[in-house]
């Protein structure tokens, strides 16, 4: 007896359209909302099966205690330090992120905060802007040809950094305990210790995901290692950097310069203005340089990341396939039921993906009652 309820998602966030869209396809029921505060989901969360975010923190209990039909958090980008993952896990939720489409912004971002650091663009902005044509401080400014530039954290974003400071002819010094040499190798880059990274490079950019080893990995102990005068980007995780020691460095001529795409505090439908409390945003010289945390995001990118969720969301409640679960394999075997691992999704025109968009499972009914379609149906797809 097929069951005649299909699965209900929400997206608490400003998430592309493409994805409700792609939900709808696939006779899902979406509600997205990008203006609900946290207890505006603990009110409705009850009734419904996915969760997708980009950014906001889930994290409180009573999300979780009132969380009874929900089956998947979506996590519409890279970092899911936003979600806690312990009360997803023993609640059985499975947490999926999307790394793969905005990788190539953020590293894009990166090396423009770089560059712009290095010649001052900020400043020299500012100055034609007010009427002055000034050719001499350029004259202080640096070529990033031959200077040294330190990756913490070589992944998916920070190998692309690397690449495109390796085209402009930077020596680039790697420090990440968890990827292979061949990885670093291959990139024309050289692996490094943290501390030698700290002490070799004239410009540090940070790639690695939040943990306990990189929650406040710039702080003035490890600051006061560097050379004078090195530059200082994060468009990683605001928490990485210890807004105070930066500021202090950045006073004594310790560090030139910093560009910042991510505060510790970011805005939050809860907590609208809680971030202006940051002392870095004092500096407003070219000492330091803002972007609002959008390395992540761009037209292509916030189109790729919700649709590689949609994807994958789809993909497990259809047949059970698995991409990009940060929780699995914590989950019990019998919490998830089986197991496919996709890698790789494309990157489609943003123009003319949706018109292309079928139902990729139309034998399938995508149905909140697990019973309700053939365990013989998933062979056919090739999972067997
Ligand atoms: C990410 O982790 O995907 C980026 O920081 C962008 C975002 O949070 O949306």
């Amino acid at each position: 007896m097929p069951a005649t309820n299909s699965y209900r998602i929400l997206i608490a966030e400003d998430v592309d359209p493409v994805a409700a869209q792609m939900f709808k396809i696939c006779g899902m029921e979406v509600t997205q909302n990008r203006s609900l505060t946290t207890q505006g989901i603990i009110d409705i969360i009850e009734d419904y099966n996915v969760l997708i975010v980009r950014s906001r923190k889930i994290k409180d209990k009573e999300i979780f205690k009132n969380a009874k039909n929900l089956l998947i958090i979506g996590r519409a980008g890279t970092g899911y330090d936003n979600i806690d993952l312990e009360a997803a896990t023993n609640k059985g939720i499975m947490v999926m992120n999307a790394p793969d489409g905005n990788a190539p912004s953020t590293a894009e971002l990166t090396m423009g905060h770089i560059t712009g650091l290095a010649r001052g663009m900020s400043v020299a902005s500012g100055k034609v802007l007010n009427g002055i044509w000034d050719r001499d401080t350029p004259k202080q400014h640096h070529t990033l040809m031959n200077k040294t530039l330190g990756i913490i954290g070589c992944g998916r974003i920070g190998s692309r950094v690397a690449m495109m400071a390796r085209a402009a002819g930077m020596n680039v010094i790697v420090y990440d305990p968890y990827i292979p040499d061949i990885n670093i190798t291959s990139l024309g880059a050289t692996r490094a210790t943290l501390d030698n990274l700290f002490k070799a490079s004239d410009f540090i950019t940070l790639h690695p995901t939040l943990n306990s080893d990189t929650r406040n990995i710039i702080n003035y102990e490890n600051l006061k290692k560097c050379k004078k005068g090195v530059y200082i980007i994060n468009c990683a995780r605001g928490a990485m950097v210890v807004p105070e020691d930066l500021s202090r460095a950045i006073m004594k001529g310790r560090v030139n310069s910093a560009a910042l795409d991510v505060l510790p505090v970011e805005p939050s439908n809860d907590n609208p203005d809680l971030w202006k409390d940051n002392p870095l945003l004092a500096f407003g010289d070219g000492k330091v340089n803002f972007t609002a945390h959008q390395g992540g995001t761009t037209q292509e990118s916030s189109f790729w990341v919700a649709q590689q969720i949609a994807e994958q969301v789809i993909d497990y409640l259809a047949i059970e396939k698995i991409a990009n679960a940060v929780n699995y394999p914590f989950l019990e075997r019998e919490q998830i039921m089986s197991k496919g691992i996709r890698t790789a999704y494309s990157y489609p025109d943003p123009n003319t993906y949706i018109q292309g968009y079928k139902n990729p499972y139309p034998n399938i009914l995508i149905s909140r009652d697990k019973n309700s379609y053939q365990k013989s149906e998933v062979g056919a797809y090739g999972l067997g």
